[in-house]
C-alpha cells in the first residue's frame, strides 16, 4: 500500500466503538426503494439485513444471510411469495422465515424443513420508513405472541389530516453516542450552523429551559421558541403564539413538535447504529404551516439539507479528532443533556442485563441554563 492510500484510508477510520441497544425499533431505509419485487439490503447494528415487500404489500427484513451455509440471500431471489438461496435453492418465506422447500431432499428423506428458519425481523412500514425491531443477539426466534407484545412502531406525531413533509438523510462517520449528543447539543447552534436565515454567533443570550423525565427520555417543555432564529420569526406571521416542545426517547429519537393555534410542524429525527462505530441521521418533518404557499417544500428541504450537511461535515471533522481517543468532556448546563443520555442509556443497559426494572436518572423537573 503506498503511504498516500494508508494516509486516505487512515481518515476514513471511525470513531470507537459504541455499546448498542438492542430490543427495539429502528428506520432501516425509506420504504419507496422497495416496490414490488425490488429488494434493498442495508445494516442495522452491524446486522446485514435485506428488506422487500411481499404480494400482500407486507414489508420483511430477513438477516442476510442463508442458515443452511451463510451465503448472502441477497445473492438469489424473490418472487413476491418467497426468497430463494442461490447456492441451493433453499426457499423461505420472508416475513416468518420459515423453510418452504429444500431442492435437495427426497423422498426417502425424515428432514422436515419447515422446522427450519432463516431470521427474519418484524418489520413495520410507518412514515415512509421500513422500521426493523432488532432484538438482542442470541436472543432467539421470536415467537408470534412475543411479536404481538412488541412496543409501538414510533411514528411521527401529526395534528391534523392534511400536512406536507419531507425526509432528509445523512450517513455519520462517528458512533451513535456522538451522533445522538449532537442532536441535544444547545450550544453549537450559533457556530456550526452559523448563516442569515438561522442566527449567527453575535445573537447569542442567555436561555433558560425547563426540562422534564418521561418514560425513556427526557422533555425540553413547551416554551415559546428562541426569538433570533428566522424560522420561528416568520411563524409569527400567525399572530398566535407559538410554542416548542422537544422531546428525547431512548434509543435515538428526537421529536420536535411547534405549533401556533391550529398550525403546526412536527420532525422525528433519528440517528441510528449501522455498525458499532457508524450511524446515519435521518428527519422526517411534516406541517400544515404556509400549506398552501408555492415552494415552500422544496425551500424547507433545502434549507433542511444544509442544516444536516452542517452537522454531518462537523462530525466528519469530529471523527477526525476521536480516531486519537482523545478524553472528552461534558459541561453543565450546555451538556447535562448528553449527560442525561448518558445515563438513560445506562439505565437502559442495566435493566436489560439484569432483568431488573428501568430506573429513571432524572427524579424531577430540572431548569438548565446556557448561552447560545
Ligand atoms: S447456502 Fe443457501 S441453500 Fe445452501
Ligand atoms: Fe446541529
Amino acid at each position: 500500500m503506498s503511504n498516500l492510500v494508508a494516509l486516505a484510508t487512515s481518515n476514513t477510520a471511525s470513531t470507537p466503538p459504541a455499546t448498542l441497544i438492542y430490543d427495539d425499533w429502528y428506520p432501516a431505509m425509506r420504504s419507496d426503494r422497495l416496490r414490488g419485487r425490488q429488494t434493498a439490503t442495508t445494516m442495522l447494528l452491524g446486522v446485514p439485513l435485506l428488506l422487500g415487500r411481499t404480494r400482500e404489500n407486507k414489508l420483511f427484513a430477513m438477516r442476510d444471510s442463508c442458515p443452511h451455509r451463510g451465503i448472502p440471500l441477497s445473492y438469489g431471489w424473490f418472487d413476491s411469495a418467497h426468497v430463494t438461496c442461490k447456492y441451493h435453492g433453499w426457499k423461505f418465506d420472508p416475513v416468518t422465515g420459515q423453510c418452504a422447500d429444500i431442492p435437495s431432499l427426497t423422498p426417502q428423506d425424515t428432514l422436515d424443513c419447515s422446522r427450519i428458519y432463516a431470521t427474519a425481523f418484524p418489520c413495520e412500514e410507518r412514515d415512509g420508513y421500513a422500521w426493523v425491531y432488532v432484538p438482542s443477539p442470541g436472543s432467539g426466534r421470536l415467537r408470534p405472541e412475543d411479536v404481538a407484545a412488541l412496543p409501538p412502531v414510533p411514528e411521527l406525531p401529526k395534528f391534523g389530516p392534511r400536512s406536507r413533509s419531507a425526509h432528509l438523510m445523512a450517513d455519520l462517520p462517528c458512533n451513535v453516542d456522538h451522533g445522538t449528543i449532537g442532536l441535544m447539543d444547545p450550544a453549537h447552534g450559533p457556530f456550526v450552523h452559523q448563516s442569515w436565515w438561522w442566527r449567527s454567533g453575535k445573537s447569542i443570550h442567555v436561555k433558560e429551559k425547563l426540562f422534564e423525565p418521561i418514560p425513556q427520555g427526557f422533555r425540553m417543555s413547551a416554551h415559546a421558541p428562541s426569538a433570533n432564529s428566522a424560522p420561528y420569526k416568520l411563524l409569527g406571521v400567525y399572530g398566535q403564539p407559538i410554542t416548542t416542545t422537544i422531546d428525547f426517547v431512548l434509543p435515538n429519537r428526537r421529536y420536535e413538535t411547534i405549533r401556533c393555534g391550529d398550525k403546526w410542524f412536527s420532525s422525528l429525527t433519528t440517528v441510528t447504529p449501522v455498525t458499532a462505530t457508524e450511524s446515519r441521521i435521518d428527519v422526517y418533518a411534516a406541517w400544515n404551516v404556509f400549506y398552501y404557499v408555492p415552494f415552500v417544500l422544496p425551500i424547507a428541504k433545502s434549507f433542511g439539507q444544509r442544516f444536516v450537511e452542517q452537522d454531518r461535515l462537523t462530525m466528519i471533522q469530529q471523527a477526525q479528532g476521536l480516531r486519537f481517543s482523545p478524553s472528552l468532556m461534558l459541561i453543565d448546563d450546555a451538556d447535562r443533556p448528553a449527560k442525561w443520555y448518558f445515563a438513560l442509556k445506562q439505565a437502559r443497559l442495566h435493566s436489560a442485563s439484569s432483568g431488573e426494572p428501568f430506573e429513571h436518572p432524572l427524579t424531577g423537573p430540572a431548569i438548565l441554563r446556557w448561552r447560545s
